[in-house]
């Protein structure tokens, strides 16, 4: 592997820093394929290694194949986008993703801008506004970073939901009765991708008695493409232990939004890294020549939603998460293991424990694609 293979940076001071985070993070010692115990728990050492550092990459996860059928979706997904902020149809006149149900559907941001630094946006959690490169005249004013809400437009990213290792990797790092917390896709298109300022994910907890370094839960981030020092995401090691870090005082402190102990994610498509949403992270505009796809998709521990209250990007007001809700937003697991089990039949499914003991069963047929319209509003976000 090439650890900062991707070229195309906006200065030699940040190539320098890629080619210098770059090797930090492949010396950390936190990669290397899926290793369960004999009783199903993640390997000690791999434990070890995401306790310490907060992020992991398990490398080779999603098969060739899966990674075909996911590019497929993706595109023609990419192909449905709407053709500016508040279209109903997208570029042929066909009416666009996510113009059937009033959940939040597309991130819409400025060519290589920042859409989210020095908002309000989610608790105010992105505190400083990041560099904005200069980006093509021609390109317009608003172009979609993300889409919210994915299973509902990519069968492929509907199974990828329930790839048994990864549901397997959840129930062992927050337990058999872990929950989802959203899944939503960040697209860094070569040129246009936005940054997303430093930030931790975590809104809930931090005061919380209870608090402890794993209490937000984590990200699955599979890469569709490789994920470089230039276009993927920047961690600060070790920073998810800290508690809730004051950002604007470590840039300030810097002298710079190049945070000096920050390692970028540099791992090869088909990698799935697993990222602590507690940790201190972050990107840069995509200046570089390369794609960056990754499938995000978040996973709870069901006692810390229980009784939470959030809001996050995608309601105007905070809910407080009781069991309905929970068992509610707990079915897209069941119809991804149901949609994943036709589609690979010879693969051995999952068995999500909460509908096992319930007896609770789901089938993925048009009626369940039809009932999951919008089905994001139910995300659980602490
Ligand atoms: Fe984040």
């Amino acid at each position: 592997m090439t650890a900062a293979s991707g070229v195309g940076y906006e200065d030699e001071s940040m190539e320098a820093y890629c080619r210098e985070g770059a090797r930090k993070a492949m010396n950390l010692g936190n990669r290397g394929p899926l290793r369960f115990t004999a009783d199903g728990k993640l390997h000690p050492a791999i434990l070890d290694a995401y306790r310490r550092c907060g992020f992991y990459v398990f490398e080779d996860v999603i098969s060739a194949e899966e990674l075909a059928e996911m590019e497929a979706d993706f595109f023609a997904m990419v192909d449905r986008f709407p053709t500016e902020p508040g279209a109903l149809v997208d570029p042929e006149g066909r009416p666009a993703i996510g113009t059937d149900h009033d959940a939040p559907c597309i991130v819409w941001s400025k060519p290589l801008g920042d859409p989210f630094g020095g908002t309000a946006v989610s608790k105010s959690r992105h505190p400083v506004k990041m560099h904005e490169p200069k980006a093509a005249a021609a390109l317009p004013e608003k172009i979609v970073a993300g889409v919210l809400g994915t299973m509902q437009y990519m069968d492929a990213a509907l199974r990828l939901h329930a790839h048994p290792d990864l549901l397997r990797i959840a129930a062992a790092l927050n337990g058999d009765d872990f929950t989802p917390l959203v899944e939503a896709v960040a697209i860094k298109k070569p040129g246009e991708g936005p940054s997303i300022a430093w930030h931790q994910d975590g809104m809930t907890h931090w005061d919380s008695p209870d608090w402890h370094p794993e209490i937000h839960g984590f990200n699955f981030m599979p890469q569709l493409y490789r994920s470089t020092a230039a276009n993927g995401v920047w961690y600060l090691p070790g920073s998810h232990r800290l508690g809730k870090l004051d950002i604007k005082a470590m840039v300030d402190a810097a002298g710079t939004e190049r945070l000096p102990d920050a390692v970028p994610l540099v791992c090869e498509a088909g990698d799935v890294c697993v990222s602590n949403r507690q940790i201190v992270h972050g990107s840069f505009a995509n200046v570089s020549p390369d794609w960056r796809v990754t499938f995000n998709m978040g996973a709870l521990i069901r006692k810390a939603v229980l009784g939470a209250s959030g809001a996050g990007m995608i309601r105007e007001h905070e809910v407080r998460y009781d069991e309905a809700m929970i068992r509610e937003r707990c079915a897209w697991i069941g119809y991804a293991i149901d949609a994943r089990r036709r589609h690979r039949p010879d693969e051995e499914a999952f068995v999500y424990k909460p509908h096992a003991d319930s007896g609770e069963t789901f089938v993925w047929d048009e009626a369940a694609r039809e009932a999951i319209r919008g089905y994001n509003k139910r995300d659980l976000i602490i």
